[in-house]
């Protein structure tokens, strides 16, 4: 049971004089549990990945399958995945929070009431107390609590895949972790794919990392292989190093630290430094 593109291709107005390839040979498998990062520059062809997995656009080569059927047909993968656009607040169009989260599953043929249940249950998954922010009008809420809420509309259509694009992008740091806790909870759950800018905030919990440039796979590993090709990554612009390997990577430019492994955590890079300065001690 998996969502998953098999060397896929995609090309803007085909056939036209506009004609352009935005995505070449690019696969990927999101399983039930997994967080899947897509990385890469601005045009690099994240969100048509999105779209191509949500079966939103079609592919000129290979397949996109949800649990084994092809994504872009109707009927039993109806619901299964769930993509939230970047800045999805600017889409609320009820004159409630609950209404609005209820919209998807009502549409998905729920009774009203279980609709609403089902509402109430995604905003409480993304920590968001349904008595308190269900009756709340939209355009009330703070940047943090209604880009939760537009993920709780998504939510609440209990989809098994949950795409997101750019969750973190525009928010303040307290936003960027009541994102990044809805995201850990929706996987409990579902697969999750989160295309980002922001390593930072997810690749300390990411199982799996694609980086695209120009439209195809620049690297694809877990985050250990990540780390080890940070340095040319970063050299090449396809990724925004997190704060601690790129200290790591600054004192090695420096001749501070001799060559190695980089790492996320804080304290094993506090080692590093220690281990390798005069007078210093790894605790
Ligand atoms: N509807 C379209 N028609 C023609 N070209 C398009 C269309 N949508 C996107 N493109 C082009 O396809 C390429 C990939 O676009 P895409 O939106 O997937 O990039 P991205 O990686 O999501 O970038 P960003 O980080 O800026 O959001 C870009 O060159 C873009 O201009
Ligand atoms: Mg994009």
């Amino acid at each position: 049971m998996a969502l998953i593109l098999a060397d896929i291709a995609c090309v803007y107005a085909a056939g036209t004089s506009l004609e352009s390839a935005a995505l070449h040979g690019v696969s990927l498998t999101l399983s039930r549990g997994d967080l899947v990062l897509v990385l890469g520059p601005t045009g690099a062809g994240k969100t048509t990945l999105l779209r191509a997995a949500a079966g939103l656009l079609s592919v000129s080569q290979g397949s996109v399958e949800v649990d084994g059927l092809p994504a872009s047909g109707r009927g039993s993968t109806r619901g299964a995945v769930g993509l939230v656009f970047q800045r999805p607040e600017s889409q609320f169009f009820s004159l409630s929070v609950e209404d609005d989260c209820a919209f998807g599953p009502r549409n998905l043929g729920r009774a009203p009431g279980e609709a609403l249940q089902d509402a109430r249950e995604a905003l409480a998954a993304v920590g968001l107390d349904p008595s308190t922010f269900g009756p709340r009008e939209p355009w009330s809420l703070s940047g943090g609590e209604a880009r939760r809420a537009a993920l709780a509309g998504v939510l609440a259509m209990r989809p098994r895949y949950l795409l997101l694009d750019e969750p973190t992008a525009g928010l303040d740091a307290a936003g960027r972790q009541s994102v990044c806790a809805a995201v850990e909870e929706a996987r409990t759950r579902a697969g999750v794919l989160v295309v980002t800018h922001d390593a930072e905030s997810f690749l300390g919990s990411a199982d799996r990392v694609l980086v695209l440039r120009g439209g195809r796979p620049a690297f694809d590993g877990d985050v250990s292989a990540l780390l080890h090709a940070l340095p040319t990554l970063a050299a090449a612009d396809d990724v925004d190093p997190p704060e601690v390997p790129r200290t790591l990577m600054l004192a090695r430019e420096r001749g501070l630290l001799p060559p190695g492994p980089l790492t996320l955590d804080v304290e094993s890079a506090a080692d590093l430094l220690a281990g390798a300065l005069p007078g210093g001690e790894r605790r």
